[in-house]
């Protein structure tokens, strides 16, 4: 099978996240094929602003990610659910790199998880941001989708592994479904 880079985006900022920690867990449930690197943080990023992209160009770390992008074959963003959509810091980053000339969501393949101590697993940011990404003309995976709710009960309280079994093989379908959607998309 052709090698595929997967680059993992995490919306969560905090040490000790519950979004971050599946996305440790990728490797060991993909199927062979996939490689898996972290995006570079967007922790640093300005307010989107642009005056402050007209004074000074893109600053470098809003690149980094950016080229990052560009270089996956597909890109997974885990991330939580804030007041019922995308976290603002994440937002903003799609923002700044939708500014720039090479746009480079454009013909992305990406899937999309989320992790929420409440009931619905934030679903709700996932379909903002499926809109917001849509906007961008990314090609969106559709399913299974990966709604990890009662975050506190599907991880080791000490170690943040995924340890619950059902949301483990969900992932690993769901990992299978997005290679074969890359190749699809790629073709
Ligand atoms: C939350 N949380 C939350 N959960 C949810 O299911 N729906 C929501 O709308 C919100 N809103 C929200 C807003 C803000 C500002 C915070 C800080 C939190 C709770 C959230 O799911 C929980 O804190 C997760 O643990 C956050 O993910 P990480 O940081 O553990 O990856």
């Amino acid at each position: 099978m052709t090698e595929l880079k997967v680059l993992t985006i995490c919306g969560s900022l905090r040490q000790g996240s519950y979004n971050a920690a599946p996305v440790r867990a990728l490797p060991a449930l993909s199927p062979c094929g996939l490689t898996f690197s972290a995006a570079p943080s967007f922790k640093g990023f300005p307010y989107y602003d642009h005056d402050v992209q007209e004074a000074g160009g893109f600053p470098a770390p809003v690149k980094a990610l950016a080229d990052a992008i560009r270089a996956a074959d597909g890109i997974i963003i885990t991330s939580p659910e804030y007041n019922w959509t995308i976290p603002g810091a994440l937002k903003n980053a799609i923002d700044w790199v939708s500014r720039m000339p090479d746009q480079p969501f454009l013909g992305k393949p990406v899937a999309i998880q989320s992790c929420s101590k409440g009931p619905l697993g934030g679903s709700r940011m996932q379909y903002h941001m499926r809109m917001a990404l849509t906007s961008l003309n990314a090609f969106l995976f559709g399913a299974p989708e990966i709604f990890i709710g009662f975050a506190q009960t599907r991880f080791d309280q000490k170690t943040l592994e995924l340890t619950d079994e059902a949301t483990r093989s969900l992932v690993a379908k769901q990992l299978e479904g997005f290679a074969k959607f890359i190749l699809r998309m790629k073709a």
